[in-house]
């Protein structure tokens, strides 16, 4: 469900797309251990999605309104790709002087193959981290390697073509495909552009299957509860997460959620580290402690339906962008509430921005009705932000960000004996990046991490670091090749795990 946010999709187009994928393996007969792949890939297949966005909504503008146009053009179809990347360009820079525009829009489009290869990568990087830390098994997490990699051979990051791909990969390709050209047309435009793209982006043989059946595998798709249908579908039989499986889960969702932007890296696992520790000075019995640090990794996940442009904004944000911010915690409700064990987190981490006036949102509701667990969860929200960098403010000291936190509880927005306890908390708290280098990272080498994480050039980091670029590139380099990674997203998202950021 976040990850239709993520992508610009209606919700629930990766639910349907896993119905479509397992009921089309089925009709071609192809065994319980893939289908159980294509399963698992096709809920997941981009919670890589965050990765590079804020990159994406600088040079495109709107990067959700670009995926969502993205996904009905065939991403071999050069001329496609192109027109539709100059349209967001130049949308996006539509206040600079025109001759300014026309340059922008040729440059980008020089750099744009080494753009979406860094971008595509970086996906897959991510997602495969992710998804190990949510006890995916080792054939889905090879599939997230592979989820831009076509049958021709012209798809990324490898280029692999034929048999080299995994058919899971292959399956849910065209499955996703046909789910959204089945709601843009109907089940006849489905089928008109999987033959289209037939032996292109698809395996030909699966194609043809679909083709034969397309009417029976589409069918209620669009309108049928696809909740029930999808968990009525695992096949190989469900196995639910142990509680310490769980919350990996929790802690991976939370660094997917952070890395929308990078201003916000670490802020999920800092919330729930505070509010856990605030809610045990409050007193709370020990499973509702579980619960909290749980829901505070959870809180921000609707971020990734809003654009990264918004969260990245230096300058004022407009009516429409707070109006577009204000929805996360609705989202995050939504993405949360139809699994048992999420939706009594979600109850709590949806309602991290309502205030005891009931100025806040999205229910607006007042303090009475609010559980010491959101209270506590409102009140470490936004004395962790405060101590975060943001884009139009620096980070505040921690003493200042106390003040900030007591001027809130005075001005009846939030709860004073929440806030005590959360500023007892984190006045025990032990001061961040204190710990000595993983993987044999150098004192430097962390510092050119945590540079790399927030998003700088080589060009700014050698000036922060007064050193040439030269030398911030083989920093670059060493850096990747100690911790195992080939791109910056995959370099951000193990500084996260680090707690470096
Ligand atoms: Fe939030």
């Amino acid at each position: 469900m976040a990850t239709d946010l993520g992508m610009g999709q209606p919700l629930e187009t990766a639910l349907r797309t896993c119905v479509v994928a397992v009921r089309l393996g089925e009709t071609i007969g192809l065994s319980t251990r893939v289908l159980r792949d294509a399963y698992y890939y096709a809920l997941l297949r981009y919670i890589g999605c965050n990765a590079h966005t804020y990159a994406m909504a600088a040079l495109f503008g709107d990067e959700l309104s670009l995926r969502r146009d993205f996904a009905s053009v065939d991403a071999a179809d050069i001329p496609a790709v192109l027109e539709l990347s100059a349209r967001y360009i130049r949308q996006a820079h539509a206040e600079a002087p025109p001759e300014r525009v026309t340059a922008i829009v040729a440059t980008a489009l020089a750099e744009l193959p080494e753009f979406m290869r860094e971008s595509f990568l970086g996906h897959c990087e991510v997602a495969q981290r992710l998804a190990d830390r949510m006890a995916l098994e080792p054939s889905v997490i090879a599939c997230l390697g592979q989820v831009y990699e076509r049958w021709d051979g012209h798809g990324l990051p490898l280029g692999i073509a034929g048999e080299a791909i995994a058919p899971a990969v292959m399956l849910v390709a065209l499955a996703q495909d046909a789910v959204i050209w089945d709601r843009i047309d109907g089940p006849d435009a489905a089928v008109a552009t999987v033959s289209k793209r037939s032996g292109g982006a698809y395996d030909p043989s699966i194609a043809e299957r679909f083709c034969a059946a397309a009417r029976t595998i589409l069918a209620g798709v669009q309108d049928q509860p696809t909740w029930e249908a999808v968990l009525d579908l695992e096949p190989g039989g469900q196995r639910p997460l142990a509680a310490d499986e769980f919350d990996r889960a929790c802690e991976a969702i939370a660094d997917f959620a952070d890395l929308k932007s990078p201003y916000t890296l670490g802020h999920s696992s800092g919330v729930a580290t505070l509010a856990a520790g605030a809610g045990r000075q409050y007193g709370l019995p020990n499973d509702d402690v579980v619960a909290l640090r749980r829901a505070g990794m959870l809180h921000d996940i609707g971020r990734v339906g809003i654009s990264a442009g918004i969260w990245t904004r230096e300058t004022a944000l407009s009516e429409r962008d707070r109006e577009q911010i204000r929805l996360h915690s609705y989202y995050a409700d939504r993405v949360l509430a139809r699994p048992e064990a999420l939706k009594r987190l979600g109850e709590v981490a949806s309602r991290h921005h309502e205030r005891m006036d009931g100025s806040g949102y999205h229910r607006g509701v007042l303090g009475n009705n609010l559980p010491p667990a959101a209270r506590i969860l409102a009140a470490a929200d936004v004395y962790q932000a405060m101590t975060e960098t943001r884009p139009h403010r620096p980070a505040l000291q921690p003493e200042q960000a106390a003040a900030e936190v007591r001027r809130e509880v005075r001005a009846g927005r939030l709860d004073g004996q929440s806030a005590d306890a959360v500023l007892a908390e984190a006045g025990h708290g032990v001061s961040r990046g204190q710990r000595r280098g993983p993987a044999g990272l150098s004192q430097r080498e962390i510092e050119v991490l945590r540079l790399l994480a927030r998003g700088l050039g080589n060009r700014e980091m050698a000036e922060q670091l007064t050193v040439s670029q030269d030398t911030i590139k083989h920093h670059i380099q060493h850096v990747y090749n100690k911790i195992g990674v080939s791109t910056r997203a995959g370099a951000t998202l193990f500084a996260m795990e680090q707690s470096l950021v």
